[in-house]
């Protein structure tokens, strides 16, 4: 998800125009592991990608991600961000990624898979700090000028089980300090919007083992690319999508 990786294009076939696949969820639900392999079998199959991510994806964005989500606490002043500025930020970088990176990928009708996206704006900022949606909803448009994901993959996970497996991984960040309940509104928020788009957004149960994961995304998507692209990969054979877990039924 760095800059090396997204300069890293292959050379283009013929899947004209290029499609904006973006992965979301919770902390911890598996998107960066999935994007990094379904980029690396997309490419396989012949396809353009490349990877990138949100917060971040071009250098002054990238700075902006490093604002967000390191811990701002310099006494004597321990500067908390609003849920005004903290949207902001995050809208002020998509702009600038959507601009210098996602437009012209896909007007190169390359592939973009983004790890995280708008929705995460509405999940985290409507829904978890419960910002207006609407209003996030048209400075989403406002910043993005209107182009929105052509497929999204929702990896969902009870939030105990997603920080957990943060916990043990990463590095803390300033959104690790948040409470279960905000968690648990942005999860909800994020199978809400699924429910509301279930053409766009594919929810996953993201407990299932890595391996496994891919397979229903690359089943899942062999099918849908058939139908929403051009380019037609010798290799590519024809499935039934997997039949993946139906959203609002969750226990967390
Ligand atoms: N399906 C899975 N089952 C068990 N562990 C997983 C699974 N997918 C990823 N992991 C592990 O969980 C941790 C978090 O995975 P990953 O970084 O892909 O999640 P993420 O959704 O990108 O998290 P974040 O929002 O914090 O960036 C990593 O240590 C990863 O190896
Ligand atoms: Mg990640």
């Amino acid at each position: 998800m760095h800059s090396r990786e997204q300069r890293n294009v292959h050379q283009a076939p013929t899947t004209s125009p290029g499609r904006l696949i973006t992965f979301e969820g919770i902390e911890g639900s598996g998107k960066s592991t999935q994007c990094r392999r379904i980029a690396r079998w997309l490419r396989a199959q012949g396809y353009a990608v490349i990877e990138t991510r949100e917060p971040g994806g071009t250098p002054l964005a990238e700075r902006i991600r490093s604002l967000l989500l390191k811990p701002l606490t310099k006494p004597p002043m321990d500067e908390t961000l609003t849920p005004q500025c903290e949207v902001s930020l995050i809208l002020a970088g998509r702009a600038q990624h959507v601009h210098h990176v996602i437009r012209p990928a896909l007007a190169k009708g390359t592939m973009v898979l983004c790890d995280r996206f708008a929705d995460s704006t509405l999940a985290y900022q409507g829904y978890g700090r419960n910002l207006d949606l609407m209003r996030l909803r048209e400075l989403n448009r406002f910043v993005t000028d209107g182009i929105q994901p052509h497929l999204t993959f929702l990896f969902d996970i009870p939030v105990t089980i997603g920080l957990a497996r943060r916990r043990s991984a990463a590095h803390q960040n300033r959104l690790d300090r948040e409470s279960l309940a905000f968690y648990r509104r942005v999860r909800q928020g994020f199978l809400a919007l699924a429910h509301e788009e279930p053409e766009r957004i594919v929810v996953l149960n993201a407990r299932h083992d890595p391996d496994a994961l891919t397979q229903q995304l690359t089943r899942y998507l062999s099918r849908w690319l058939t139908t929403h692209t051009s380019f037609r990969p010798e290799s590519m054979s024809l499935v039934d999508p997997p039949r993946l877990m139906n959203a609002g039924h969750t226990s967390d």
